[in-house]
């Protein structure tokens, strides 16, 4: 199967994903890496795995729908079975999810429908939850609403601030979504009321 993968930062969840389709039996591979701007580690890991990589900034179009297009485009280039966002920190327009209806995931660093949006790790720690954790998703046109493909937790510790609650999320966030991805491409899913089944 052939994946695209969006990021806008470190890229770490992208390095598990592009380590893993080294493994032919892995059954994937990153035919492109894309991100809403320049000079992010996340660029760098796809460079140097030779995988090719675009840019779609939203400052570069006039507006936000042309931008939406231009990424579309962008994507649409690569013919990707699955489209995965990878801490890809922009809302996906319409016309990308119509393009790519049912084909896109995302993982977010907290256990929804609780904690969407930006911030899921600190407001978790915030709110004073004692287990959080990570959870891999079918996009939608909302912000984190979309069918739950797979979760996994982790405790919230006393002494915790944003940065060691997120890296705890991010160790087990990786190989969820590294075997989420997998088992998506593998077996194929079916989706039903909002709820997914894999093979
Ligand atoms: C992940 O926790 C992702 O869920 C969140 O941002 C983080 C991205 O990490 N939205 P990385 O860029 O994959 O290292």
């Amino acid at each position: 199967a052939r994946l695209v993968v969006l990021v806008s930062g470190a890229g770490t969840n992208l390095q598990a994903l592009l380590d893993a389709c080294v493994d032919p039996a892995y059954g994937a591979q990153i035919t492109a890496v894309g991100a809403d701007r320049d000079d992010i580690e996340g660029l760098r890991r796809a460079e140097r795995a030779g995988v090719p990589t675009f840019v779609v900034r939203v400052k570069d179009h006039p507006t936000r729908d042309a931008w939406d297009a231009a990424l579309t485009d962008a994507v649409a280039a690569y013919d990707p079975d699955l489209v995965v966002s990878a801490g890809f920190m922009k809302i996906l327009g319409k016309r990308f999810l119509d393009r790519f209806a049912g084909r896109v995931i995302n993982t977010h660093p907290a256990l929804l429908p609780a904690f969407p949006g930006t911030h899921g790790a600190r407001e978790a720690l915030e709110y004073g939850v004692k287990v959080s954790g990570c959870t891999a998703h079918f996009v939608d046109a909302g912000v984190d609403t979309g069918p739950i493909i797979a979760q996994e937790t982790v405790p919230v510790l006393d002494d915790d601030d944003e940065d060691s609650l997120h890296e705890r999320i991010k160790a087990v966030e990786r190989p969820l979504l590294v075997g989420t991805v997998g088992r998506l491409v593998r077996e194929g899913w079916t989706i039903e009321n909002r709820r997914v089944r894999i093979g």
